[in-house]
C-alpha cells in the first residue's frame, strides 16, 4: 500500500513538472535540467501526504507542493558549486555548472526560487489567509534563520570539529526546515486543526533530522552510482557530520530514535498517519 500511494503522488509530481514550459535559452535550460530526473520527490511527497493525513485533496495543493522542489532543486545547485561542496555529479549527472558554467548556475538557482514564489502564490490553491500564512512560512524556512543560515554555518563548520549541537542545529536549518515546512503547509492548506498540525510538524522536525543523519551516513557507505553523487564528499569537505563525530554505529543509533521520534509525534492524526509513518520508515532504509 506504502509503495502504491508513493507512487500516486510521484505521478502527480512528475506530471506537472511535466506540463512546465521551457524555452530554449540557457536560463531555462539550465533551470529544466537539474528539475528533471533523478530526484527522490521526497518534498512534495510530504506535503501531498500531509495535506491526505488531515482530510484533505492533494490535487488542490499541488502547485505549492512543487514549489518546495524548485526550492530544494535550487540549493541542490547551489550547494554544489566550487564555492560550496564542490561536486561534480548530482542526480546521476554532471552537477548544473558543470554543463551551464557557474554564472549560469547561480542564476538558475535564484530563478527557481523566484519561480518557487510564484507557484506558491498560484490562484486558486485553498484560503486566501491560509495560503499567506504557508508563503510566509516557507520563505522563513529557507531562509537567514532556516536553510540558508544552515548552509552558511555548514561552510563555516569545514574543517573544524563541532559539537553535536552545533552539528544538530545545521542539520535543523539546512536539511530539516524544508522538510517541516512541506508537511506544515499540507496540512495547514488542508484545514488541519492547531493541534494536527502541531503532530505534522513534531513529526517532520524529527524526520528533517534524520534525513539529514542518513545523508551523512550514505556519504560514508553508500555506492556514488546509486546516490547519483560524489560518496566521500564530506570527508574532502571536513565537513563535521554525525558519522565524523560519533562514527557509523552511533549515527544509526541517533537516526533510529528520530525516526521512531517521527512516527510517535503522529499518534493524534491515528489512521491519517499510516502513508507518514511508513515515509519515516523508507527514510531510515533508503541507499540514496
Ligand atoms: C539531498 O536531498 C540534500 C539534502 C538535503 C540531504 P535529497 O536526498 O532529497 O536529494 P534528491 O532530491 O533526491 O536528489
Ligand atoms: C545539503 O546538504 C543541504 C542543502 C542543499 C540545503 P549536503 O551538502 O549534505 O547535501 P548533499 O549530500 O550534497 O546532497
Ligand atoms: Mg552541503
Ligand atoms: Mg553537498
Ligand atoms: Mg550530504
Amino acid at each position: 500500500m506504502f509503495k502504491v500511494t508513493f507512487q500516486r503522488y510521484l505521478t502527480m509530481i512528475e506530471q506537472f513538472l511535466a506540463q512546465l514550459s521551457w524555452d530554449k535559452d540557457i536560463l531555462n535550460q539550465s533551470m529544466h535540467y537539474s528539475l528533471i530526473g533523478g530526484g527522490k520527490r521526497i518534498r512534495p511527497v510530504l506535503a501531498l501526504a500531509s495535506a491526505e493525513s488531515v482530510g484533505g485533496d492533494p490535487e488542490t495543493i499541488l502547485p505549492v507542493a512543487i514549489s518546495l522542489e524548485l526550492i530544494h532543486t535550487y540549493s541542490l545547485i547551489h550547494d554544489d558549486l566550487p564555492a560550496m561542496d564542490n561536486d561534480d555529479y548530482r542526480r546521476g549527472r554532471l552537477s548544473n555548472h558543470k554543463v551551464f558554467g557557474e554564472a549560469n548556475a547561480i542564476l538558475a538557482g535564484d530563478a527557481l526560487l523566484t519561480y518557487a514564489f510564484e507557484l506558491l502564490a498560484d490562484p486558486g490553491v485553498g484560503q486566501p489567509e491560509r495560503q499567506l500564512r504557508i508563503i510566509r512560512e516557507v520563505a522563513v524556512a529557507v531562509g537567514k534563520d532556516g536553510m540558508v543560515g544552515g548552509q552558511v554555518a555548514d561552510v563555516a563548520g569545514e574543517g573544524q570539529m563541532l559539537t553535536l549541537g552545533e552539528i544538530e542545529k545545521i542539520h535543523k536549518g539546512k536539511t530539516g526546515a524544508l522538510l517541516t515546512a512541506s508537511a506544515r503547509l499540507g496540512g495547514i492548506l488542508a484545514g488541519g486543526t492547531e493541534q494536527q498540525v502541531r503532530a505534522l510538524t513534531d513529526y517532520a522536525q524529527a524526520l528533517g533530522l534524520a534525513f539529514q543523519i542518513k545523508d551523512d551516513i550514505l556519504d560514508v557507505v553508500g555506492n556514488s552510482e546509486i546516490l547519483g553523487k560524489p560518496a566521500g564528499s564530506d570527508f574532502r569537505q571536513g565537513k563535521s557530520t554525525y558519522v565524523s563525530l560519533l562514527g557509523l554505529e552511533g549515527a544509526e543509533y541517533q537516526l533510529h530514535a528520530q525516526i521512531q521520534k517521527a512516527q510517535a509525534a503522529l499518534k493524534p492524526l491515528d489512521e491519517g498517519a499510516i502513508f507518514l509513518s511508513e515515509l519515516a520508515y523508507y527514510i531510515e532504509q533508503r541507499q540514496h
